[in-house]
């Protein structure tokens, strides 16, 4: 679609008051294959700590799994010294809903644990996270991990053009409600690929009809955490980091990114 034509049909949502992303939400062609070139590398970064990981490692030990294979691909980890964060990736077991820092902490059998990496790449940002499981899982902890990988699927699914943003919350938390979980809205999806964090905010709760129009060329990350308990979270007040369940319930996170296509969505990073 021609970016002329694009930007007709924006004009046309603007005046019925519907909110639309500025023309730096819609990446060119070239801003694309920069973050699908950082998304390649961010994902097969992914697959190594999914070989990698298993009970008896440190969370440091998968630092640095990450950041040797991001260096070695002439990439940069884009948490490490994002706002002070001490390390390269983030690492957030059990009850622990994200930025967790990865220390000395050994993986056990039973663990869920939340790996989250984001790749510079010549200047272009990706960012995924997956949930591994660590040795003979609970059931209720698998299928915690399970429902909310399917969380995520139906994100995706909501994401097409000239629909919106609120739609993919509208498709997300019934769905989790429906199996007893709640649904953190503290943090949540976010624009990535010129930055790590850009417009819109995509919030994985929310209504269908409701928050910024999707057009062709945006990209943005869909990344719901899901609790067992209560949606109440509080950050370690020790590291200022490592944002943990109020009640002490498990949480599970993943997050990939897509790109809104003519067509409907494609997902870049996973
Ligand atoms: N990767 C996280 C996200 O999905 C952000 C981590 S920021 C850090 O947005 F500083 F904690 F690494
Ligand atoms: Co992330
Ligand atoms: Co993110």
């Amino acid at each position: 679609m021609d970016i002329e034509v694009i930007k007709a049909k924006i004009a046309e949502f603007k005046a019925k008051g519907c909110e639309v992303p500025d023309m730096d939400m819609i990446k060119t062609p070239e801003q694309i294959e920069g973050i699908r070139a950082a998304a390649k590398i961010n994902n097969a970064c992914l697959d190594l700590i999914a070989q990698k990981i298993k009970a008896g490692m440190t969370t440091e030990e998968i630092d640095a799994l990450a950041y040797d294979f991001i260096t070695k691909s002439g990439g940069i980890p884009a948490c490490l010294g994002f706002y002070g964060f001490p390390k390269s990736i983030c690492t957030s077991v059990n009850d622990q809903v994200c930025h967790g820092i990865p220390d000395k902490t050994v993986l056990k059998s039973g663990d869920i644990v939340n790996v989250d990496v984001t790749t510079i790449y010549n200047g272009y940002y990706a960012d995924a996270s997956r949930m591994f499981m660590i040795g003979k899982v609970s059931k209720p902890n698998q299928d915690l991990v399970a429902i909310t990988k399917e969380c995520m699927r139906r994100g995706v699914e909501a994401c097409k053009p000239w629909a919106f943003i609120g739609d993919i919350g509208a498709a997300i938390a019934p769905f989790a409600r429906k199996h007893g979980y709640s649904v953190v809205t503290e943090f949540g999806g976010h624009g990535v690929g010129v930055d790590f964090h850009e417009e819109p905010f995509v919030c994985h709760d929310s209504k269908k009809n409701t928050g910024m129009l999707m057009v062709p060329g945006m990209i943005f990350t869909i990344e719901p955490m899901i609790n067992t308990g209560k949606r109440e979270v509080y950050v370690d007040a020790g590291n200022d980091w490592t944002v943990y369940t109020q009640d002490g319930g498990m949480s599970a996170q993943w997050e990939y990114t897509v790109l809104i296509t003519e067509t409907g969505n494609e997902v870049l990073t996973y």
